[in-house]
């Protein structure tokens, strides 16, 4: 029944400097229904979402909601019908406090027009209540971390009293307790009546949350249909189009030699001491629960964060590792597990961002820049990563989320490491994108690199991994090789149990 929509699209269209982004989208969205947008990276997700929400008009077609047919409004004229969204890209003003964030352009007023903030920060303080945050919400942004800021946008977001609620890929960057805390958030509005549109990569979450779903594929609408009547497998067929054969392409190598120890680390929230080994030719999978001390650890391994005892060695050499930079000297490159906090120049180019790290090698005494070395070396990286670009000159600002992370890899690989630690690789990434990055791992470590991979994703731990260490609470509870390697005994060591070899 026409009734029974929220939402209605009508053909619509997307093009960016002539590039097609949207093409024809038509799709239906069922009132009080939680309704996933699928699609790999660069798929049109976002761009479609931003349409709905006002931050950009559609190059033709329009949509139906709240009564009205509409091919472009405001993001204010969007709020006011109804439409609020948490943007895949943080929008807080870092300088701000909390309260002012959540209620920016919609300042409550008292009498003689004087801003009430009082009022305002009682109902700030009531909208955090509901997620269970005690922040003082006269914090600054740039106080929080990327996950509680998260939050924060999850709150105004909220704030609003909208009928259709917009997240775009909003547990990216959240805690498993955060993000239980979410879904049973959205299970309330749910229950109220709301409609949410909610866009994320963890096909696991969908089945959790997920009434009905719309796969998109380089812009097109595949197809649109109800969670329940179709497998994980079936879904992900419909994202990729090709077969996906092997999702966990492992490569069978004979390790090398011991390329990083550490032994008996101590930092302030890490008191027992950890120890252990990477060597060439492996990747070497730290799993564990997240908070169990794993980003910390390898932070004070490359010098980001101080250390209160321990000893690393590199090729069987001793080494005093102050900072990041003494570690990139000895060859040991960190990519962080947020793309949305460190790393990017946003509104420069995908070659600039990619060459960063290649600029010396590219640098001919005489001519100055070798440009055509260097986009020999960019246009190899991108095509083996299948990083979504039209033109490598292209902004990296204009790239999908997902395409932006991968960018990131693709600097941290040409800078030849010997030791690479990357944290959650594939957070954010689609199955597609998840396979090259594999391959690309893989490549690596037959090149002789040490990788040691921070992951929480069961699955990828035991699909690629060499060696498995496990950290529960600030220490290693176990090492595992292939032979000995499985999931039920891995997830023991998580909670707390001494196992492995
Ligand atoms: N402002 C822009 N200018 C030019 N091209 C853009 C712009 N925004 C998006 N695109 C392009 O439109 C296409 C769709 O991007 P979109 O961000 O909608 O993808 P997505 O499905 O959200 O992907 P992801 O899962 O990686 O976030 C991509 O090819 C992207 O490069
Ligand atoms: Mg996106």
């Amino acid at each position: 029944m026409e009734t029974s929509y929220i939402l209605e699209t009508f053909g619509i269209c997307k093009n960016f400097s002539g590039v097609p982004a949207l093409d024809d989208i038509s799709i239906k969205i069922k009132k009080g229904d939680v309704h996933a947008f699928l699609g790999e990276n660069g798929a049109g997700k976002s761009t479609l979402v931003k349409i709905l929400s006002g931050a950009y008009p559609a190059s033709s077609g329009y949509f139906h909601f709240a009564g009205r047919d509409i091919n472009y409004l405001s993001p204010r004229e969007a709020q006011e019908i109804g439409i609020s969204i948490v943007h895949q890209e943080l929008n807080l003003f870092p300088e701000l406090s909390i309260t002012e964030n959540i209620f920016l352009g919609r300042e409550l007023t008292g009498a003689c027009g004087k801003i009430a903030w009082a009022e305002m920060h009682k109902n700030a303080e009531r909208l955090l209540e509901t997620f269970q945050l005690d922040f003082d919400v006269r914090t600054k942004i740039s106080a929080l971390s990327v996950a509680e800021q998260q939050m924060v946008e999850m709150v105004k977001c909220l704030s609003i009293d909208a009928s259709l609620i917009i997240l775009d890929e909003p547990t990216d960057v959240l805690t498993d307790s955060e993000t239980k805390k979410l879904f049973s958030l959205i299970k309330r509005l749910k229950e109220e009546g709301k409609t949410i549109i909610y866009i994320s990569h963890r096909l696991d979450e969908l089945r959790r949350i997920c009434d009905t779903f719309t796969v998109f594929r380089d812009g097109k609408h595949v197809f649109t249909g109800v969670v329940a009547e179709h497998s994980k497998d079936e879904i992900v067929q419909m994202m990729v189009a090709r077969k996906l054969t092997e999702q966990y392409p492992r490569v069978e190598v004979t390790l090398g030699d011991e390329a990083l120890r550490v032994r008996d680390l101590c930092l302030e929230t890490l008191e027992k001491g950890v120890s252990f080994s990477a060597r060439k030719r492996e990747i070497l999978g730290f799993y564990g629960l997240v908070g169990s001390g794993r980003t910390e650890l390898m932070r004070a391994v490359i010098g980001a964060d101080p250390k209160k005892a321990g000893e690393t060695y590199i090729e069987g050499k001793p080494i005093e590792i102050k900072s990041p930079k003494t570690a990139l000297k000895n060859g040991i490159v960190y990519i962080t597990e947020s793309r949305k906090e460190f790393g990017l120049m946003l509104d420069m180019s995908v070659t600039f961002n990619i060459s960063l790290s290649i600029l010396n090698e590219c640098l001919n005494i005489v001519r100055g820049i070798d440009g055509r070395k260097e986009k020999a070396k960019v246009d190899d990286i991108v095509e083996r990563l299948s990083i979504k670009t039209p033109d490598t000159r292209q902004l990296v600002r204009k790239l999908s989320g997902g395409n932006q992370q991968k960018v990131l890899l693709a600097r941290c690989v040409l800078t030849k490491p010997k030791i690479m630690i990357i944290d959650e690789p594939t957070r954010g990434v689609d199955v597609g994108a998840k396979v090259s990055i594999y391959q690309i791992l893989n490549h690596l470590k037959q090149e002789g690199v040490a990788i040691i991979m921070i992951s929480s994703d069961m699955p990828e731990i035991l699909g690629i991994s060499d060696r498995v260490a496990v950290m529960h609470d600030g220490y290693v509870t176990g090492f595992f090789t292939r032979a000995n390697m499985n999931e039920e005994s891995i997830a023991a060591c998580a909670f707390g149990k001494n196992e492995g070899v």
